[in-house]
């Protein structure tokens, strides 16, 4: 079945849908009472019995959807994916880039996987300061310094040989053929390109790839990228030691080096991806299951949601009532994560104190239900809107599910792609806290919990999750966005929970608080005028900004469908086997 443009309010379709979507979709449910329209449009969302994927780019979601077809299961058809956005999607399908999953086995035994990037040893918590002690403009995002090693590469191996079905080769091939034989540009990536101009052209190799004649490529333009074909074929022939290890090891490191970065081979060769406890968030009938540290996934929703329970019950749904609670929540839950939160291996992080029951039942009851309460702390720079990171959906009939974020961090991570390897790199070392009181891409002023140590994670906000009620899989969702996934995450997940279609859930307009700066983020053109009033009568501070987030996800429901959502804010597609 091919994807299906749908109206996201009423689930009647411009373009005709066939009966089941239209029963499926709904009719928008409590989304009214909530303000405001789908500000980017519609979901486009697509409806089968036999399995789905969901990602940032079309010919990546067929990936996955061929290699169920041919007999994977979801964690097979989540690698082939990412890999294959790797090459389709490189503002922030990566290699050399990081991320967290969340699989769950048909069994319902559900794990998670880090594969995060670690600082280099030769990284040290002044690497970004000049003589005068303040950070070096852009030193953390747009330079050889900023690069983190790498984790995806034996992120994917290591999911796959646990839990994969079929040949790694086979897994790998479809993101080997798109690199050979190429693929049309689409009108989001040529605008992406042409929005990170100053940062991509000053690397010669990015700009003879992706600026020929000096011009962004155009959309429709068929992009070969041959060396990337074989850096892949590499990988499916030898597997992720082919990466991490040898030549191609040695040449990303001798361009990091030569570029005034510190990433070595040893770093390279050392990075090992790390099987993690998920964290399991109990909200009513519901279990959120998400990522733990280094991720601040886990902290942030489970205080929400307990905060919430405290607040206004066990609702379901978010109307414009419930706004305010939800955006008083989030105030105080980023207040902990920033004040709290790092590297759990690496620094002593109170995650004991910060979530027992008591203190999050606290926080709960002290939210005015009539009233903002104004952050202590204002006034960092704002969260930039071209920053990408890239999240996909995979699911089973049988319940299998995997969910997936990766990201290069900012958009084409530092813009480096390292010659004769066609492999862009990261700059996540941005997300260690830098320098004391100094924001990130995202406007987060962190602590020293998490500044700069060898071997360290940076913090992160990826929040892939698998929601289940009553032990059966129901959601599974992620997004990118910075410091807003979690709270774009806990928006589609309490709409979609609450009555609403997957589809409406997710093109509904989104708002986002995260204690500093104290102003609450809202879509232009999302959120209706009696959402913004009641705001503002509490004492909100409104401020529009662009898209927030771009979630793919994939609903479970009771007749045995799954239901595939990709976000209007971007050109993501479901695919089915
Ligand atoms: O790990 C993090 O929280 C960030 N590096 C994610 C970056 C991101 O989401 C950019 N996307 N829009």
């Amino acid at each position: 079945m091919q994807p299906t443009s749908s109206s996201s309010r009423s689930g009647r379709s411009r373009l005709g849908l066939v009966p089941v979507l239209v029963a499926l979709l709904g009719d928008g449910g409590g989304l009214a009472a909530a303000g405001g329209d789908a500000p980017y449009g519609d979901s486009r969302v697509l409806s089968s019995r036999r399995g789905m994927v969901v990602s940032a780019a079309p010919e990546a979601s067929k990936a996955g959807a061929e290699i169920l077809a041919a007999g994977g299961n979801a964690i097979d058809a989540a690698v082939a994916t990412a890999f294959a956005l790797a090459v389709v999607y490189p503002q922030a399908g990566n290699l050399a880039g990081g991320g967290f999953l969340v699989a769950r086995s048909p069994d319902g035994t559900v794990r998670a996987l880090d594969f995060r990037e670690t600082a280099p040893a030769r990284a040290g918590r002044d690497m970004f300061l000049g003589h005068d002690g303040r950070p070096v403009p852009k030193a953390s995002t747009n330079t050889a310094l900023a690069v983190a090693t790498p984790g995806s590469v034996r992120g994917y191996a290591e999911a796959h040989r646990r839990l994969g079905r079929l040949p790694w080769e086979k897994v790998v091939a479809p993101a080997e053929r798109l690199a050979r034989e190429g693929f049309r540009v689409s009108v989001g990536l040529s605008r992406d390109l042409a929005e990170s101009r100053e940062l991509l052209t000053r690397w010669e190799e990015t700009r003879r790839l992706l600026f020929p004649r000096g011009e962004p490529l155009a959309g429709g333009a068929l992009l070969r990228q041959p060396e990337l074909a074989s850096t892949l074929a590499r990988i499916a022939r030898e597997g992720p030691e082919a990466f991490h290890r040898g030549d191609v090891a040695a040449r990303l490191v001798a361009f990091v080096q030569s570029h005034g970065g510190v990433l070595s081979q040893e770093d390279l060769a050392g990075y090992a991806p790390v099987w993690r406890v998920p964290e399991e968030i109990r909200y009513g009938r519901l279990v959120v299951h998400a990522m733990p540290l280094p991720s601040s996934a886990g902290q942030i929703l489970r205080s929400v949601l307990a905060q919430l329970e405290v607040a206004r019950g066990l609702a379901r749904g978010l109307d414009a009532d419930s706004y305010h609670l939800l955006l008083e929540a989030e105030r105080r839950a980023y207040a902990d994560r920033n004040r709290w939160l790092g590297d759990g291996d690496c620094s002593v992080v109170p995650l004991g104190e910060i979530l027992a029951p008591a203190r999050l039942a606290a926080l709960g009851a002290s939210i005015d239900p009539a009233r903002a309460t104004p952050s202590t702390s204002v006034g960092a720079s704002l969260p930039r809107e071209s920053e990408e990171t890239t999240h996909l959906s995979v699911a089973t009939p049988d319940g299998g599910a995997v969910s997936l974020t990766t990201t290069l961090n900012g958009s084409f991570g530092n813009g480096a792609i390292v010659p004769g390897l066609g492999v862009l790199l990261n700059n996540e070392m941005d997300d260690f806290a830098i320098a004391p009181g100094v924001a990130n891409l995202y406007g987060l002023v962190q602590a020293s919990v998490n500044e700069v140590r060898p071997g360290a994670r940076p913090l992160s906000s990826m929040s892939p999750v698998i929601v289940e009620e009553e032990g059966r899989p129901l959601l599974i969702l992620g997004s990118p966005g910075g410091s807003t996934i979690p709270t774009t995450v806990l928006q589609v997940l309490l709409r979609a929970t609450g009555g609403e279609s997957l589809a409406s859930a997710v093109a509904a307009p989104r708002l986002h608080h995260q204690h500093t700066p104290d102003v609450v983020f809202v879509e232009k053109g999302g959120a209706g005028e009696a959402l913004r009033e009641s705001l503002r009568a509490r004492g909100h501070v409104l401020m529009e900004r662009g898209p927030i987030g771009k979630v793919h996800a994939i609903a479970f429901d009771r007749d045995g469908h799954l239901t595939g959502a990709a976000d209007p804010r971007g050109e993501g597609a479901p695919a089915a086997p």
